[in-house]
């Protein structure tokens, strides 16, 4: 089927089962244009929680799905492909976080939203790319844990004066990127203001100009007098970016940063997926309650 009749058919099912299609700022451009929203991790799962939609479309990676679903249980939520995981989310099980706790009983546990709802289920409470410095400081210890992501964590103990102790993982798509790939490419960009996810090692984070989700990034790009940008993101996002400002130039930090996993879904998995409700993603009560509250915490902390 052509991208257009495909589109028309993916529309057309929506409508009939009360279904909306959400794609993270890394998807595929055609992902991204059929979406009835784009966004970052966190705004994505906002969104479900709101919509009077009773299906969800998740194009994005298994953990945001599973989020989904741990705050809206009684809407049908679809990953079209099952197979589209988070390596990092993967790097740290439930049975680490209770290991930690048994050692460390009195240090809270923070867990980025990059994680299994098991592992989210055995945390005190939940943080993002975007609000991780705020949710670290709403602490009432000296010390805290965060996990997955060493980087985010190391990023946060900057912004704090609590000890932050941290789970080694990290992301294989940000971690790729060196400080020597930016110096070299901001040699090539003189002009260019340097964009980081927190997601990045930290010797790459000291040299970036603005350190962002990627929805931060899109209002930067937005609101910036700026008219080049290097951008150490996963590369999908230069596709919005240049949407919202055609006029800007967008650049690699000298290597491309692709994660494999956010380009599997094509709008015949879409499709598929609408077609067969088969790729559901739904979380067994007693983890989805525990993993509730960490969310829930995370909100109230951050609004
Ligand atoms: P954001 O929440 O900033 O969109 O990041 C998600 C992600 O997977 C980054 O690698
Ligand atoms: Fe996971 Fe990294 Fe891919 Fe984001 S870019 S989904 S953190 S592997």
């Amino acid at each position: 089927m052509k991208e257009k009749d495909l589109s028309i058919r993916i529309r057309s099912l929506l409508k009939e089962k009360n279904g909306i299609i959400l794609a993270h700022n890394y998807q595929p451009p055609e992902i991204q244009d059929i979406a009835d929203l784009t966004g970052d991790s966190l705004e994505l799962s906002r969104k479900a929680a709101q919509t009077d939609a009773e299906v969800i479309v998740f194009a994005g990676v298994l953990f945001m799905a599973e989020t989904a679903s741990i705050l809206c249980p009684e809407k049908t939520v679809i990953l079209p492909r099952l197979d589209a995981t988070c390596p990092m989310a993967d790097m740290i099980d439930a049975e680490d976080i209770i290991d930690f706790k048994k050692d460390n009983p009195n240090v809270p546990v923070i867990t980025y939203v990059n994680s299994t709802a098991s592992v989210k289920a055995e945390t005190d409470i939940c943080c993002t790319s975007a609000n991780c410095i705020k949710v670290v400081n709403s602490m009432d210890t000296d010390k805290v844990f965060m996990c997955p992501d060493q980087n985010l964590a190391k990023y946060s103990s900057k912004h704090t004066e609590k000890k932050v102790l941290f789970w080694e993982g990290y992301c294989p798509v940000h971690h790729n990127l060196r400080a020597n790939d930016v110096i070299n490419a901001k040699k090539e960009h003189p002009d260019a203001l340097f964009l980081a996810h927190p997601e990045c090692r930290e010797e790459v984070l000291d040299i970036a100009d603005v350190i962002a989700s990627t929805s931060g990034m899109l209002k930067t790009v937005a609101k910036s007098q700026y008219q080049e940008f290097i951008i150490g993101t996963e590369s999908g996002i230069i596709y919005p970016m240049q949407k919202l400002a055609l006029d800007k130039k967008f650049y690699d930090p000298g290597k491309k940063l692709i994660c494999p996993n956010m380009k599997k879904t094509g709008l015949n998995d879409v499709l598929a997926a609408l077609e067969t409700m088969e790729n559901i993603v739904k979380i067994p009560e007693d983890i989805r309650i525990k993993a509730l509250s960490a969310v829930k915490e995370m909100i109230k902390i951050t609004g």
